[in-house]
């Protein structure tokens, strides 16, 4: 099989879909690597780096000609034209308002969404959600610990002792559990709340507080172990239990999502301005609303004295382990789809049916996300 790798074309878009080290581990299966030349310029993977993997430099045309075609985000409707009829293509969706889906279906391309690889035990090598969130996670806690005008640790000095700060992480999926990890990390005091019952334990787990066992809602998971969106009264209990714990918050790293929905509001303009001056927020739920009111997507909010940053594309900003994750999570999948090296698109498969949005000219999925 020859997989060729595509260099990004996003603006902000620095990760690339498959490192060195996940394409070597590809080629000694028995595929070949087309990379696009300065794919992974961006996350500081050199050309001469693919190179020494057994990689291949190519220019646009002949990676976009490979019968498996990998990317972070699918390509624009005008490069996905140019595809090989026929071929593979997996990336996510990100971005596309649905014309680069129908440029490539109407070449008979076949379509993968990353991000809808099934959240199932088999598969979690593959997920590139969580692999990315966990990123997102991370640097939401370094961005807001850069803004806040205090120390998130405890320090005893001769100039005096200092407390440690005290973070609050609203949302505790994966990125937000990865949050607690590092707010906790660099000596910060954490609560965690989350709308699912499972995941007190978690916060649990990593030495957080759990806010609020009583707005937990029992029914506000789904059965693929999402949140679902709330019932007004259970709302109202989860803005009462944040109203009441953010006055204290010197950080507080918002996570909460639905997916395919608009993120859940969980901050008003009364919490932010009943909070501490100089406090920060991070609202990792941006892209999709934001958590809070006064968030704005891309911008930094000042308001009552306090700071909210409303960053896009969290794991493109720290793109070299970012890519690492996802090349690991490709590599993976395309271990799966060609075992042996011979590309199968299986549609019975429960991984490959419930990603493929595009086989054989026809749609799939249409209006489920
Ligand atoms: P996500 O990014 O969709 O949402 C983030 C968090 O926000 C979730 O934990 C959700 O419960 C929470 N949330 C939604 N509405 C809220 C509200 N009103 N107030 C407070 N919190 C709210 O979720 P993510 O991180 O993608 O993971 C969701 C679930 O999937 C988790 O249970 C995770 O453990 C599970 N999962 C399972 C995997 C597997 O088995 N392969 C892989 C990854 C995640």
């Amino acid at each position: 099989m020859r997989i060729g790798v595509l260099k990004e074309s996003a603006p902000r878009e620095r990760r690339v879909a498959l490192t060195p080290d996940a394409a070597a581990r590809l080629i000694k299966q028995g595929s070949s690597v087309a990379v696009e030349r300065g794919a992974g310029a961006g996350a500081h993977y050199p050309d001469a780096a693919y190179e020494a993997a057994g990689c291949t430099l190519v220019d646009s045309a002949e990676a976009e000609s490979a019968d498996l075609v990998v990317a972070v985000r699918r390509p624009t409707a005008e490069r996905a034209a140019r595809l090989r009829e026929g071929a593979v293509l997996v990336a996510l969706s990100a971005g596309d308002p649905g014309e680069a889906l129908a440029a490539l279906n109407g070449r008979r391309v076949t379509v993968l969404a990353l991000e809808r690889v099934p959240r199932i035990t088999r598969a979690q090598s593959m997920d590139v959600l969580s692999s990315q969130a966990t990123v997102a996670g991370y640097r939401a806690v370094i961005l807001g610990a850069e803004a806040l005008p205090r120390f998130l640790p405890m320090l005893t000095t001769a100039a005096g002792s200092i407390t440690p700060a005290k973070a609050l992480v609203l949302g505790a999926g994966v990125a937000g559990l990865q949050a607690i990890a590092t707010a906790r990390r660099l000596g910060a005091m954490v609560t965690g709340f989350d709308v699912r019952a499972a995941a007190a334990e978690q916060v649990e787990s990593l030495g957080a507080r759990f806010l609020a066992p009583e707005a937990v809602a029992g029914d506000a998971e789904t059965k693929g172990g999402y949140a679902k969106e709330l019932a007004e009264e259970q709302q109202q209990k989860v803005l009462e239990a944040v109203a009441g714990a953010i006055g204290q918050a010197d950080l507080v790293i918002a996570t909460a999502a639905i997916p395919n929905r608009p993120a859940p509001r969980l901050i008003t303009t009364a919490m932010v301005e009943s909070m501490k001056p100089g406090s920060v927020i991070v609202d990792v739920s941006a892209e999709t609303g934001g958590n809070c009111e006064l968030t704005r997507p891309g911008e930094t909010v000042h308001h009552a004295d306090v700071t909210i940053l409303g960053p896009l594309d969290l794991p493109a900003g720290m793109p070299q382990h970012a890519s690492q994750m996802f090349g690991r999570n490709v590599q993976t999948l395309l271990d799966h789809l060609a075992p042996k090296g011979a590309l199968t698109v299986d549609l019975d498969d429960e991984i490959t049916g419930a990603m493929c949005l595009a086989h054989e000219g026809t749609l799939r999925h249409r209006g489920n996300g």
